[in-house]
């Protein structure tokens, strides 16, 4: 009887935590104020700072994924090197045209055994000229949502299916996407991260050699050779589209409680801005 009351509170806790997450999200981005009486702000604050019931994991807990790829035989497995050699291995690269036209190469960023690793779709023109992943307007934006679950860039790694930026920003051809797979199927074998982000319908797509479209993917946990797989919306819609946010959002936590972890409790739950 008392592990059930427990049981129910922790559950309780959860969905208070994630809902006030999401409360803060939305307050953040300035589409709503929250007025709370300062009695009820002290209960919320004094309930929020009672332990979190979860530990951080690296196995993820959830049911089996929906969708799988056949796992590789061993003859196919990607190369376990340092992500420091997949790099200078793509700054060497001239497999396809790109190679003629991009200013740097950007083979992604973040540290050797991330929890997290996003998967975008090609460096943009910031991205090219910096050499760097997701710096441009969408990188902000990406930036902000790794923040927002308690998680730092420093922490996660980012990379892209591309490489090299495709002039003028088109989407990547399908032979560039082949073209330049290698690298990201040994960056992934060597980070062997715990879960995968895969950011817009390219990301989705080229990842795991599918065609469902994003609007019906994300959401749903998939699998690329084992390692779980959540698709969402790539940053640059949610720039255009801020009711896509709310999607990305609640996708993220489902990433954030495969991870064991919870979104931050906020200093200020119930104020007014
Ligand atoms: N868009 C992407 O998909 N990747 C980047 O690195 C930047 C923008």
């Amino acid at each position: 009887m008392m592990v059930h009351a427990q049981n129910d509170f922790d559950r309780l806790q959860a969905l208070w935590h994630d809902f006030r997450a999401y409360l803060e999200y939305e307050r953040e981005e300035g589409r709503i104020r929250i007025l709370v009486a300062d009695k009820t702000r002290q209960r919320l604050q004094d309930w929020s700072a009672s332990p979190q019931p979860r530990k951080p994991s690296r196995t993820p807990a959830n049911p089996a994924p929906k969708i799988s790829l056949p796992a590789m035989a061993s003859s196919e497995k990607a190369e376990v090197v340092s992500v420091d050699q997949i790099a200078r291995d793509i700054a060497g690269c001239i497999a396809c045209d790109l190679a003629r036209t991009r200013t740097r190469t950007v083979p992604g960023h973040g540290p050797q055994r991330p929890q997290l690793m996003f998967i975008g779709e090609a460096p943009g023109e910031e991205e090219d000229r910096q050499g760097l992943p997701f710096v441009g307007r969408s990188g902000a934006l990406l930036t902000r949502m790794i923040q927002r679950l308690g998680l730092s860039r420093e922490e996660v790694f980012i990379a892209n299916i591309l490489k090299c930026r495709p002039p003028g920003n088109r989407k990547p051809t399908s032979t560039e996407q082949q073209t330049c797979r290698p690298f990201l199927e040994r960056q992934i074998a060597t980070l062997s991260p715990a879960v995968l982000v895969t950011l817009g319908g390219t990301a989705l797509q080229g990842l795991l050699q599918i065609e469902t479209p994003i609007s019906r993917a994300r959401g749903v946990w998939h699998t690329y050779r084992g390692i779980p797989v959540m698709p969402t919306y790539h940053p640059s819609y949610l720039l255009r589209n801020l009711n896509a946010r709310f999607d990305t959002w609640n996708d993220m936590l489902q990433v954030l409680d495969r991870i064991g972890r919870r979104p931050p409790p906020q200093n200020n739950p119930g104020t007014t801005s």
